[in-house]
């Protein structure tokens, strides 16, 4: 949500800054500016759009000379996207500029203290407050006005801080929204993702909550919140910068579909050995396994959509109660959590401010906690007791595709490692189980290799008003996400419903020619689905069935179209069903002329509650 990128070098800073941004405009790209320092001042071009828009007016930041600088792509929270309100904020006296990531809180209460002593306000944003305070505690040394803005703030910041009088210098603070410093040779880097400096250095240092770094070229120095010199450790980041490319694919997205088998592929075969799946980053006993007395999932969006799938599968193999939760209400739900509680949170950024402040709230009633992440090092990562990395590289579309796939598939490994240590199923059950999990990645790529016909049936309904998603159990868990994929990128109304549910509401929005795809993969349930599809058919809906191959001709007798995918274990066909609705969402998505990797209204990684 929003990005962050700053600069300090020998290179001319603004193609820099954009190069950045350009990286980051996943997170946000209603507008975009960059602030840079030269040996006129310090000089600010902002604009409301696209980063084109901006990269247009700086002809690719040719046009703007200085070494120094910092730059933001913004998705708006407080005031619209216009120019005025876009990042870099500046204060009144044009001392110092501020990009933020985050929201400030009590901005309100703080512009009103500033505006009594007479500071002019110009824009709607929570940013301008930091510009402005500043400004009003500087007495010539920035570090101390940064620890007298960050001690009246309240809220969550990323900051990079330019100061006029400070030429040579970037400063950057952070709290509950993620910062890092990239290191170079003779030039340094803030940025609030990897991505955007990846094509500069792979060294990075993590600032902590209200840590403060302070770059200069030849080096960064970091500070705790009073002022203290704080050493930092050095990390390595492993995804190259081909990961965070297209490479070669139209969009982000129909890049991360495809990489799913791969993904799966880590994620999955280097915890199953000789056997038994090994989880290195649990430290669950057998005793403390037994002593749970139940799970709680707790995420957001799509994330949360794998704890809907997780609910079916880990109930069904574990005899345990899972309750799944969405992380903004289970935060206010006072829900009842003691050291018998797993709180399971999943998170691909690990950055969700929702979903942070859940496994804030687990901690804080003692249960223990458990995080599946994509990102390595991130919030939620480095906050849970434990961790479960998912491997799936960078996914940079805001459509979430081979993170789900991911998270699913260490899910069904917790769930089965669960049961491992229980001893709770046969080994022979427990060793097929394990088998047709290695084997997802070879089944996904199967199934995508059958693009053509979900093309087809995307070019005959892409103009749909309503979408419809139906099924049961684990089939209904992934209908949610087939109906998130597509409203979110192609903007065509849809809802998820359960086969049994239609009937007490829903089914009075079927009409002449609604589309209704059913998922219908479970064998136990089949012949109900059968039942809820003769039901819409005979109110005029048009149906696609997604199926297996032995239940294709039965399914074939009711459906207009279907889809079959590979077979596998019940609780581990979602991974399959999800594929051909993933592209059927983009290819629709694509027909009508979206922006797929970019949505609107959307951003990649919600760091704000
Ligand atoms: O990074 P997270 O997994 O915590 O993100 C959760 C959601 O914001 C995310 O899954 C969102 O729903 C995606 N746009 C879905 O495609």
């Amino acid at each position: 949500m929003c990005g962050i990128v700053g600069y300090i070098g020998e290179e001319q800073a603004a193609p820099v800054l954009l190069g950045g941004l350009k990286k980051l405009e996943y997170r946000g790209y209603d507008s975009a500016g960059v602030a840079v320092h030269n040996s006129s001042g310090l000089h600010v071009v902002k604009a409301k759009g696209r980063l084109a828009v901006l990269d247009g007016i700086l002809e690719g930041g040719a046009t703007l000379p200085g070494t120094v600088g910092i730059g933001h792509t913004r998705w708006a929270t407080h005031g619209a996207p216009s120019d005025v309100n876009s990042h870099p904020q500046v204060s009144d006296g044009g001392l110092f500029a501020v990009v933020h990531n985050g929201i400030i809180e009590n901005y309100l209460y703080l512009k009103n203290h500033l505006k009594r002593r007479g500071v002019a306000f110009v824009s709607d944003t929570d940013t301008e407050v930091v510009a402005q305070m500043l400004e009003y505690y500087y007495k010539g040394d920035v570090l101390q006005a940064i620890r007298q803005v960050t001690d009246r703030v309240e809220g969550s910041y990323a900051l990079g801080i330019i100061c006029a009088h400070c030429p040579e210098k970037v400063f950057a603070v952070r709290k509950d929204s993620p910062l890092i410093v990239g290191l170079g040779q003779g030039e340094n880097f803030i940025a609030s993702d990897v991505t955007a400096i990846l094509g500069h250095t792979r060294r990075i240092c993590r600032l902590k909550d209200r840590e403060i770094a302070v770059l200069e070229r030849g080096g960064a120095r970091f500070f705790d919140a009073e002022l203290d010199p704080v050493e930092k450790q050095e990390e390595l980041v492993e995804w190259d910068v081909a990961a965070a490319e297209k490479g070669g694919y139209e969009h982000f997205m129909m890049k991360e579909i495809c990489e799913q088998p791969e993904a799966l592929g880590k994620t999955i075969s280097p915890r199953i050995r000789e056997g038994r799946v090994v989880l290195d980053g649990i430290r669950l006993s057998k005793e403390e396994i037994e002593g749970l007395s139940r799970i709680y999932i707790v995420a957001c969006g799509t994330s949360y959509h794998v704890g809907a799938v997780a609910k079916y599968a880990m109930e069904k193999l574990l005899r345990l109660p899972i309750e799944v939760d969405v992380a903004s209400e289970f935060r206010y739900r006072e829900p009842i959590l003691d050291s018998r509680t797993l709180v399971i949170i999943i998170s691909q950024s690990g950055e969700t401010a929702d979903t942070l402040a859940a496994l804030r709230e687990a901690k804080r009633q003692g249960a223990r906690t458990l995080s599946i992440v994509n990102v390595v090092g991130s919030t939620i990562a480095s906050e849970s007791d434990d961790v479960l990395y998912t491997w799936a590289g960078p996914e940079i579309a805001v459509a979430s595709t081979k993170a789900y796939s991911t998270q699913l598939a260490m899910i069904y490994l917790i769930a089965l490692y669960m049961v491992q240590e229980l001893g709770t199923m046969p080994q022979q059950e427990l060793a097929g189980l394990l088998a047709q999990l290695e084997n997802l990645p070879r089944l996904a790529e199967r199934c995508l290799a059958e693009k053509k016909e979900i093309q087809y049936f995307a070019s005959r309904y892409f103009n749909a008003g309503d979408i419809y998603f139906i099924g049961r159990n684990v089939d209904y868990a992934a209908s949610l996400e087939a109906s998130l994929k597509l409203k979110e990128i192609s903007y065509i109304h849809s809802e998820a419903y359960t086969g049994g549910e239609l009937k007490h509401g829903p089914i009075s929005l079927i009409e002449e020619g609604t589309l209704v795809v059913a998922i219908c993969t479970c064998r136990r349930l089949f012949e109900k689905m059968m039942a809820n599809i003769r039901e819409v058919k005979a109110r005029g809906a048009v149906v696609l069935g997604i199926t297996t191959p032995q239940l294709a001709e039965a399914l074939a007798q009711e459906a207009d179209c279907l889809f079959a995918v590979p077979d596998t274990a019940e609780f581990m066909l979602p991974s399959m069903s999800i594929l051909p609705l993933q592209l059927f969402a983009y290819y629709v998505a694509s027909m009508k002329g979206c922006d797929i990797d970019k949505p609107r209204n959307l951003a990649k990684s919600v760091t704000v509650e």
